[in-house]
């Protein structure tokens, strides 16, 4: 089965993570560090992993068409969305948007980061193996 999404919209998304972030998760910017963002997207697609077939263990093969929109502060609500792109043999590609509501600004959604990333399902030994089955 093979779905397209280009992003996820309200309709097809689902919720993977939820959580804040702390100064200690800033740069010296004062804003929350990249790698952060990208360590919650990688965990956000694991999870959505396990909706695609439970059995499976996975591994990250690429993180692709990473954007940074705008800055994540201590004390966003952080809320990470995906959706699937393109399921293979081996491996699944998902959506994943990264979207925060301000502290000052409660129900009020900015999409902040996106990334495309692609998983794949491996064996006991590290080779790929179909992903479903
Ligand atoms: C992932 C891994 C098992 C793939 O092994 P491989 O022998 O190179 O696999 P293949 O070339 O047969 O490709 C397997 C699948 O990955 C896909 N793939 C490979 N490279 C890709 C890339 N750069 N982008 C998107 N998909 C990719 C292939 O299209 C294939 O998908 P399909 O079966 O659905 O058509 C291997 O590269 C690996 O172990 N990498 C390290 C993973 C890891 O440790 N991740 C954690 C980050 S440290």
């Amino acid at each position: 089965m093979t779905e397209e999404c280009t992003s996820c919209d309200e309709g097809s998304r689902e919720l993977a993570l939820r959580t804040t972030l702390l100064p200690k998760d800033t740069n010296p910017a004062g804003t929350i560090f990249g790698g952060v963002i990208l360590s919650l997207i990688d965990q956000a697609g694991e999870i959505a992993m396990r909706r695609i077939n439970p059995h499976r263990r996975y591994v990250t093969v690429a993180m692709d068409s990473i954007m940074f929109h705008a800055p994540v502060f201590v004390g966003d609500l952080v809320s990470l969305y995906t959706c699937k792109t393109k399921v293979g043999n081996t491996s699944v590609s998902v959506q994943i948007d990264v979207i925060v509501e301000r502290r000052d600004r409660p129900g009020e959604e900015v999409r902040v980061t996106e990334a495309n990333v692609t998983y794949v399902a491996i064996g006991g030994d590290g080779k790929p193996i179909p992903v479903q089955g």
